[in-house]
């Protein structure tokens, strides 16, 4: 794993027992984040041909997408830090027969990429943890080709996104203080201030810089049963029970099934991601 360099507190954590769990659930996270990547996908508009860079590409879903899309006579190269992710991303890539897609076990903010090589930029949800974003920005900037294209998907508030700040708000008094990073700090809401994301790419020499708002509907699980599962297993409420005794983990279980059964409906527990689709040019 990339152990020196610019984010390697972040290489440290992306391959520690805590965020472990984006390799093993890859299919169930991305049967929740399915609707953002065709948002992404069909903002971003890839090509046959083209070459694209997936950044924190995790176990690969986005980047057998890009791939399909642009075709044999294209390329998709997925950067990830995880050695987990990475791993099932290349099983998936092989089974899928798709040879003009790669994955890098990398520092993105760090790879010598070839410069200018790449026309489109994209991600879900993989730009948010870089220590200095500025600079790893105008990093990857230098690896696109003139006018190229960047499509971002990032959350925006915590606050916003109540399927987790609500699950982990209904437990609050059971588990402990939780730590919230600074607004400079990388995380899951580092790119929630469109000011902040604004003055990173600019300040990284990207042009064109926008940031449309969606909301988009997320099924967390057939029932409140399945959301909980999922709640207990990733995210912010499984980090705060790791070694927890199992009365506990049975409290908080009882919590979360009251907050997701609040959500159940006819189409199962769905909540809406807010996100910002972020565009800009090289
Ligand atoms: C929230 S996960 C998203 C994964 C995937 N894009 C998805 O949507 O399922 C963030 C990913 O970014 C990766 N990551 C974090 N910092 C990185 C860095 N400096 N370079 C490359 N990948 C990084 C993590 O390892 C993790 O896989």
């Amino acid at each position: 794993m990339p152990s020196e360099g610019p984010n390697a507190p972040q290489a440290a954590y992306w391959n520690g027992p805590a965020t472990r769990a984006w390799a093993r659930e890859h299919e169930r996270i991305d049967a929740r984040f399915a609707p953002i990547l065709e948002l992404l996908l069909a903002r971003a508009a890839p090509r046959p041909g083209e070459r694209v860079l997936d950044i924190g590409c995790g176990s690969g879903t986005s980047t057998l997408a890009l791939a399909e899309r642009v075709g044999p006579g294209g390329r998709v190269l997925g950067v990830d830090i995880a050695v987990d992710s990475v791993e099932v991303a290349r099983r998936r890539i092989v089974k899928a027969g798709l040879a003009q897609a790669e994955v890098l076990l990398a520092d993105a903010a760090a790879h010598p990429f070839s410069t200018g090589s790449f026309d489109l930029l994209a991600s879900r949800f993989g730009v948010m943890f870089f220590l200095q974003p500025i600079e790893a920005f105008d990093h990857l900037r230098k690896a696109l080709a003139p006018g190229a294209r960047v499509v971002l998907a990032a959350f925006r508030a915590a606050a916003e996104n109540r399927w987790t700040s609500g699950a982990v708000a209904a437990v609050r008094d059971l588990i402990p203080p939780q730590p919230t990073p600074g607004p400079e700090e990388p995380g899951q809401f580092a790119f929630a201030d469109p000011a902040r994301v604004e003055r990173i790419l600019r300040g990284a020499g990207f042009a064109e810089v926008a940031l449309a708002p969606e909301d988009v509907p997320m099924r967390l699980g057939a029932d409140a049963e399945e959301a909980t599962g999922f709640a207990m297993a990733l995210g912010q409420v499984s980090r705060a029970l790791q070694n927890a005794p199992d009365g506990l983990r049975e409290a908080v279980r009882g919590r979360l099934l009251d907050f997701y059964r609040a959500a159940e409906g006819p189409g199962g527990v769905v909540m809406p991601a807010a996100i910002w689709l972020v565009t800009a040019r090289s």
